[in-house]
């Protein structure tokens, strides 16, 4: 048996992510490249994170999302090459950047919505009145899941994510609970389009999509689950670090207010600052050597893309939100399991900024101390953002 040799040991549960996230990844980072957090193996730089994840032979997925409880293999994330490969061929042409651009119109009504009403209300919290229903309310409309549903879904997604123990492999009770409601809920839907072809929404579009043989009942009922738990907090997240920073830094709101264009690049220096996804999981197949060390065959590993995205060697001053940066960062993942939704994400993202400095482009946080993430968490989202806000 090989003997584990990593750099160093940082339980990461213990950093201090909630509040200073910059000294947590700089702890996370001078304690080394590998590192033994728990019983997993932490790959901390942009170059071993690369590595692992565009190595799906050798670090795998498929058993590495089991503490989440689906009762079918989450799709497409813990499905391995070449099963993988077919799925995403047939997936990656309902997200394509023209297919979300058919979206915009409908979507930013929808922004411009849940706007309005935080003007008419003349205060706003950010989670709560924006973050949150925003992508929520996107992936019902989508899926054409009626807008009723949505306490429930995002009560069944906060209660798996909260469940969910981070620090092992297995389920809890209260997440296998959870998930059953929420199985069984999309498993109503997806029988009902079966039989009923005439939505135009994407779930009746997955259902009878024929193309590489299709999906049957389990696989497009693990890709709604997955949709559920990949879609929604990823999204509230960005939102939410994106106007938090934008109301503590004057100058950047001014120029991003005045010059929307600027929306775009602003988006991703903050998904590589603020990457709502710090860590993810994998199994290794087999011995294998990486940033100078050998893991064993079955090793717990988690690939920090968010510390690949504050590595200081890829990214000069890497804390910093520099929106003339020209590097690619890893919030949405590198490799074959690179995010599915990334294009819907941007969109979102963009739209949401857009109509908000249309109509409050002056906004500071009505808090003295910055808002925390309550950590430890899969999903980095801040917990409250109390604004003052002016509009235009
Ligand atoms: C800012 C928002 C988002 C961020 C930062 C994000 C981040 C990520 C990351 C890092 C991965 C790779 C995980 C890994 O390597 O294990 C991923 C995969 C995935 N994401 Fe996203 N995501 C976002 C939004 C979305 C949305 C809106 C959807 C819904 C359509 C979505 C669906 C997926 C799916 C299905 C996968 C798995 C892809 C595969 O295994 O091939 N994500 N995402």
């Amino acid at each position: 048996m090989t003997k584990l040799s990593v750099d160093g040991i940082a339980n990461i549960n213990d950093l201090p992510f909630g509040q200073d996230r910059s000294r947590a990844w700089r702890e996370l980072h001078s304690t080394g490249e590998a590192v033994l957090s728990g019983d997993e193996i932490v790959l901390t730089s942009a170059e071993a994170v690369e590595f692992a994840a565009k190595r799906p032979e050798l670090f795998s997925s498929a058993k590495a999302f089991d503490k989440l409880g689906s009762p079918v293999p989450l799709i497409p994330i813990a499905i391995d090459p070449p099963d993988h490969t077919r799925f995403r061929r047939m997936l990656d042409p309902f997200f394509s950047p023209k297919k979300m651009a058919e979206r915009e119109p409908e979507l930013r009504e929808q922004a411009g919505e849940l706007i309005d009403a935080i003007v008419a209300k003349g205060e706003c919290e950010v989670v709560a009145d924006l973050a949150v229903p925003f992508p929520s309310r996107v992936f019902l409309t989508l899926f054409g899941l009626p807008i009723e549903d949505r306490d429930r879904l995002v009560n069944w997604k906060d209660a798996i994510l909260q469940f969910a123990d981070l620090n092992s492999g297995e389920p809890t009770p209260e997440v296998l609970a959870y998930a059953l409601e929420l199985y069984t809920y999309l498993n109503e839907y997806i029988a009902q389009r079966r039989t009923d072809t005439s939505g135009t929404d994407m779930l009746t579009q997955l259902i009878h999509d024929t193309d590489d043989g299709g999906m049957n009942d389990n696989e497009i009922l693990g890709l709604c689950f997955m949709f559920v738990l990949a879609g929604l907090d990823t999204v509230t997240s960005a939102v939410g670090f994106s106007l938090a920073k934008l109301a503590e830094d004057g100058d950047l709101r001014r120029r991003i207010a005045d010059d929307h264009s600027l929306i775009p690049a602003f988006i991703e220096e903050i998904l590589r600052v603020e990457s709502p996804v710090p860590f993810t999981n994998r199994v290794t197949t087999e011995e294998v050597e990486v940033a100078g060390h050998v893991l064993p065959k079955d090793a717990r590993v988690l690939l920090s893309y968010g510390s690949a995205d504050r590595d200081p060697r890829r990214y000069p001053k890497a804390d910093d939100v520099q929106i003339d940066r020209k590097s690619a960062h890893f919030a949405f993942g590198r490799g074959p399991h690179r995010c599915l939704g990334s294009h819907l994400a941007r969109l979102e993202l963009r739209l949401l900024l857009e109509e908000w400095h249309t109509r409050i482009p002056e906004y500071t946080l009505a808090v003295d101390e910055p808002p925390q993430v309550p950590w430890p968490t899969s999903t980095m989202v801040l917990r409250s953002i109390p604004l003052n806000i002016k509009p235009a």
